[in-house]
């Protein structure tokens, strides 16, 4: 007979825990047996002591078994596309239908806004009846139909997940490394797709604010992937600045509608291109994970094509409206706008990327609790970037915002977020620093 405190205890003195220790857990913490103490208890243990690559793998596995796994007819390849998450990235809207119009369904499931960073479904729930809560059935429908779908963890997808994460929101043990592994991996593996390209993020807007432990993490994630049998690619990418020209829901949303428009002129006068940069890369592993192109080359191609043609516009727009949304016109516009003005002249070094994500929960655009109701329409839009030139007074960004009292602080986190320096800065990170497969 296993006791749930011994398991503990063995994971505090730092061994390795079985296969059966794992699942015990797992399941009895999912149906309640095992009370949420135990299983903090537990995650703290494994925060402090680690766990080794098959306590990993069996941590996933029973997640993964917590629930179903979505039962696909037979039929095109699926994939899908999962970020560790950052500031602006907005590239699941854009990528999603992009991916569908090449002929690949994408059944997409993503989060919400966590700590900082925003969440893609927090940014889709600014159109206007937009539903995030589709049934697994439902979730079927709109990929068969459409091509695409994006929407949240159903109640039969990996159920543990759920309770867990939110058990770790509020006990400190989310930045952890198998842990976020198992969590993330057994939605994705859940899902039972063909293919699984992974956005592993570092930097001062990531979870892994080093180049070494995000690649840590996607190695882990990876060989999980792969020991299931699936075709997965990670690339580790840059998240020391926001991606893209807007931060807030309904700001990154009319910023992909920009995108998806496909107009090189627009595009070319809002600066779109690390945005653009990290979705093509993603997009074009997923084609060749699908065998749609045998280059990276040759996917963007393809991929371009589909954007100039309107195309992973008109999915958009399909997946919209098989999700309940209402036409892009009616996203939430700000009341006021301003601009937040350079402290100094110099040139831009560095951002605190997090404190942007927190400056956008002040003005209300995410959430301090989980009951909190979310402002979409206010954010940021145009931000200086790491190299950019700056004068005294010249704006660091436009804040949309409705509460004065809100600006005020928000305005305060943009400024301290900024380090600008007088000689211009040297030490740019590369957009996409490496793949693992
Ligand atoms: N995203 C997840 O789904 N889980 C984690 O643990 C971290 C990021």
């Amino acid at each position: 007979m296993l006791l749930p405190a011994q398991i503990i205890q063995r994971k505090r003195d730092g061994h390795a825990l079985t296969e059966e220790e794992i699942r015990f857990f797992i399941t009895g913490f999912t149906d309640g047996s095992l009370p949420d103490y135990q299983m903090a208890a537990l995650a703290m243990a494994i925060c402090f002591r680690g766990m080794n690559f098959d306590e990993t793998l069996w941590l996933t596995r029973a997640m993964v078994e917590s629930g179903e796994v979505v039962p696909w007819p037979t039929g095109p390849y699926r994939a899908d596309k999962h970020s560790t998450g950052g500031i602006g990235d907005k590239v699941s809207l854009i990528l999603a239908p992009l991916v569908a119009a090449c002929g690949v369904e994408v059944p997409m499931i993503s989060g919400r806004g966590l700590g900082p960073t925003g969440g893609t479904l927090d940014k889709l729930e600014s159109i206007p009846g937009f539903r995030t809560n589709l049934s697994l059935r439902e979730l079927m429908c709109v990929t068969g139909s459409v091509g695409c779908c994006i929407t949240g963890a159903t109640p039969e997808i990996a159920p543990a997940d759920k309770k867990l994460y939110a058990l770790r929101d509020v006990t400190a043990t989310v930045s952890c490394l198998p842990l976020i592994v198992a969590s993330i991996m057994s939605k994705k593996l859940a899902e039972n797709i063909d293919g699984l390209v992974l956005d592993v993020k570092w930097g001062s807007g990531a979870f892994m604010r080093t180049r070494e432990s995000s690649a840590e993490l996607a190695r882990a994630m990876v060989e999980v992937g792969k020991r299931y049998g699936k075709k997965v690619c990670a690339l580790q990418t840059d998240m020391n600045q926001p991606l893209g020209q807007c931060i807030g829901n309904a700001l990154e949303v009319r910023e992909c509608l920009e995108i998806l428009e496909g107009s090189v002129a627009a595009l070319a006068k809002r600066g779109h291109s690390d945005l653009l940069d990290v979705t093509f890369a993603l997009a074009a592993e997923m084609l060749i994970l699908a065998g749609a192109a045998k280059s990276v080359a040759a996917a963007r191609e393809i991929l371009q094509k589909k954007l100039a043609r309107g195309e992973a516009r008109a999915k958009f727009e399909a997946m919209v409206a098989a999700q309940g949304g209402e036409p892009a016109a009616s996203l939430p516009v700000a009341k006021h706008q301003r601009a937040i003005p350079a402290a100094a002249t110099g040139y831009v070094h560095a951002i605190e990327c997090n404190q942007l994500g927190y400056a956008v929960i002040a003005l209300g655009g995410g959430r301090r609790v989980a009951s909190d109701a979310i402002d979409f329409a206010v954010g940021f839009e145009l931000p200086k970037k790491i190299g950019d030139a700056v004068q005294r007074g010249e704006p660091l960004m436009i804040m949309h915002y409705n509460d004065t009292a809100r600006a005020t602080e928000a305005e305060r986190m943009v400024r301290q977020a900024y380090t600008i320096a007088p000689e211009p800065a040297r030490d740019r990170q590369p957009l996409i620093v490496a793949k693992f497969d």
